[in-house]
């Protein structure tokens, strides 16, 4: 990758805007792998990803437990382009067994890092490549999918951006990696999970943070024109976020160019951003030097401040109206006349049901199912009842999943390797937007269309994980 283009974020400079799109005006985030340039002189579009301990502020004393890949912050900003070779060296030094996968990228199912299903898990000092072309462009992350209630909650998750293949033209992007953290206030933690939390709405973190800060101050152009990329990776929470003190539009969801508008999230209608999906949003800053915009969420009983971006410098006067919408990606319509239905219940689990462990953890319980039941485990055998595919589609099929939430807790459900949109709910109006992960609420039941495009067998879950991890997970397969 093209270093200049994995800029750190603390360096808070105001620049032009050819570069500052390219800059990632997020926390404090270093610059990706260090001595790639040896390595990999050949193919520049490659990191090193060093899956590491970490340790950080993020109460009032030092956590030294956080898992990262670098040793003293979050995960950073990852940005590649749309349509080039990209290559992720990861390494994992843990003690425990890993797999990353790129949340929401199309990509050739070896490359997907879900384990056993696509790769056996790698354990400690050993290193896994990844290599895809990204189609493409947006807002998208990263995250294990291995022992995921351990490594997620202890700070994995990170923000993948594929830029355009043409500027968009803004004159900063502001990158907002919303995630919680369960620790006391010493900086002890609290227990990842509860048996309580799983079976109902998830366990949450006791601490909301930004690309690990509280309420961190971003800089950017008086007057100019900002993308916001907001990416939940929380293993919880869902965010109602809007935005106060500018005017804006949503130019994007889970990645995609909306098809659709999306209503401007307000404090009293904010958008609802479940666990794995992302918002991108242009703003423009105020005409007046010092003034912020507040990034906020209605967190339930209480309006939280996320971020604030200030404005600085002499006003650079841009509009709204001066932004072109985003190019499409470039996904399959489906046939929805032709297309077949197919039904999936989201629900408690019958009867529990054996978990089985193998080298990615499991939380000793099954709370929930998909059609009646409980996925055995990430370790399963394929062959036990319950660990087969849930559907098989054959490749270029248009196929309607019927999404039926018979349970009275909300569940974002999300799929790997392929994108869909909403066609109809039984509770609300819903933009019908590409996306890969969708808020299935209490008793709902939406209908989603895609193009079976791309063969191989795709993890089908709750993105809640300890949902996931309790048997709300499986795959689907599409066969030639
Ligand atoms: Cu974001 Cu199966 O994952
Ligand atoms: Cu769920």
């Amino acid at each position: 990758m093209d270093y200049s283009m994995a800029k750190t974020v603390s360096d808070k400079k105001i620049t032009r805007r050819s570069a500052m799109a390219m800059l990632a005006s997020g926390a404090a985030l270093a610059p990706l792998g260090m001595g790639l340039k040896g390595a990999f002189a050949q193919t520049p579009e490659a990191v090193n990803m060093v899956i590491q301990q970490a340790t950080y502020k993020i109460t009032d004393a030092a956590t030294t437990d956080l898992i990262s890949t670098r040793p003293d912050g979050p995960p950073p900003v990852i940005r590649i382009k749309q349509g080039q070779p990209f290559t992720a060296r990861v390494t994992n030094t843990l003690p425990d067994y890993t797999t990353m996968h790129w949340h929401g990228i199309r990509l050739e199912n070896a490359m997907d890092g879900v384990p056993y299903l696509t790769q056996f898990p790698f354990g400690q000092n050993e290193t896994f490549e990844y290599s895809f072309t990204p189609m493409d462009a947006g807002t998208y992350w990263y995250h294990p999918h291995c022992l995921t209630m351990n490594q997620m909650a202890k700070g994995l998750t990170g923000v993948l951006i594929i830029e355009e293949k043409t500027d968009p033209g803004f004159d900063s992007d502001v990158v907002i990696n919303l995630r919680d953290f369960r620790l006391r206030p010493n900086g002890e933690w609290l227990d990842l999970w509860t048996a309580r939390g799983a079976a109902r709405t998830g366990t949450f973190g006791t601490i909301i943070t930004t690309n690990w800060e509280t309420d961190p101050v971003y800089d950017a152009l008086t007057g100019g024109l900002v993308r916001i990329r907001l990416a939940a990776t929380d293993t919880t929470r869902i965010h109602k976020p809007y935005i106060l003190g500018a005017d804006g539009v949503v130019i994007a969801t889970d990645g995609h160019p909306l098809r659709e508008a999306v209503d401007w999230p307000t404090a009293a209608s904010p958008h609802l951003l479940s666990p794995g999906q992302r918002i991108d949003m242009a703003i423009r800053m105020p005409n007046i030097e010092g003034a912020y915009v507040d990034i906020m969420s209605d967190v339930p009983g209480d309006p939280r401040r996320l971020a604030r971006v200030r404005a600085v410098g002499t006003p650079v006067g841009r509009t709204l109206n001066e932004l072109a919408p985003l190019h499409p990606n470039d996904v399959p319509e489906p046939d929805l006349e032709s297309a077949r239905l197919e039904e999936f219940v989201f629900g408690w689990t019958p009867e529990g049901g054996e978990q089985q462990n193998g080298f990615c953890g499991t939380l000793g319980y099954s709370f929930w199912s998909i059609n009646r039941t409980p996925w055995p485990g990430d370790a399963a055998d394929p062959n036990t009842p319950g660990a087969g595919p849930l559907a098989q589609f054959t490749l270029g099929e248009s196929v309607v999943l019927r999404l039926r939430n018979e349970s009275p807790n909300d569940h974002p459900i999300h799929l790997h390797g392929l994108v869909f949109r909403p066609i109809l709910s039984n509770k609300r109006t819903l933009p019908s937007n590409w996306t890969d992960t969708v808020l299935l609420t209490e008793g709902e039941i939406m209908d989603v269309a895609l193009v079976a495009d791309n063969p191989g067998d795709w993890a089908f879950h709750c993105h809640i994980i300890e949902h996931q991890k309790t048997g709300l997970a499986g795959f689907i397969r599409v066969v030639m």
